[in-house]
């Protein structure tokens, strides 16, 4: 059987792995890199416990061969955190008491960031459509809905937050240039 050497970059970091045809990405990414947050449920694209980003898409990584995705980006749950610090949408999930068992959790997790990602700010009918190959077997989906209307709304804040931030910033920088400028100007008539 002929193994290859896949790279890939993982939660932006490069790794290398060796693949036999019928190593999935999932495969790869829990028993070659260690990575065991996307979960093996059903195996076959069904329950999307397994679901990482590839390139910034949603995929169930059971159904992706290893050896196709050579050079992709994969994001998976575990790049999510800055170190003890959540990423919105996990913190939601917590707050909002979205899950129980765990096991489906990574997979909606993954699959909300891809909606947010692209759509801040996301209907109900929006987020039900991207977490629709999700599937829970605990809590009902009413909580996960609501964590991620509160993630994104969260999002939202933050943006805002920045963006105020930032013009506040560039009218200092400004201000301060033209009184530099004035200065300047003041010295050449003395
Ligand atoms: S384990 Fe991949 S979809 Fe169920
Ligand atoms: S929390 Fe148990 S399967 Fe979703």
């Amino acid at each position: 059987m002929t193994v290859k050497i896949v790279n890939l970059k993982v939660n932006g970091v490069d790794k290398a792995l060796m693949a036999e045809p019928g190593t999935t990405l999932l495969l790869a990414l829990r028993e070659h890199l260690g990575l065991m947050g996307a979960k093996r449920g059903c195996a076959q694209g069904a329950c999307g416990s397994c679901t990482v980003l590839l390139d910034g898409d949603p995929v169930v990584s059971c159904l992706v061969p290893a050896v196709t995705v050579d050079g992709a980006e994969v994001g998976t749950v575990e790049g999510l955190a800055d170190g003890r610090k959540l990423s919105d949408v996990q913190r939601a999930f917590v707050d909002g008491f979205a899950t129980q068992c765990g096991f489906c959790t990574p997979g909606m997790i993954m699959s909300a960031e891809a909606l947010l990602d692209r759509n801040p700010d996301p209907t109900d009918d929006e987020i039900n459509e991207a977490i629709s190959g999700n599937v829970c077997r605990c809590t009902g989906y009413e909580p996960i809905v609501s964590a991620i209307r509160d993630a994104a709304a969260a999002r939202r804040r933050a943006s805002a937050d920045t963006a105020s931030a930032d013009t506040a910033s560039a009218d200092t920088a400004s201000a301060s240039t033209a009184s530099a400028n004035t200065g300047a100007g003041q010295e050449a008539q003395v």
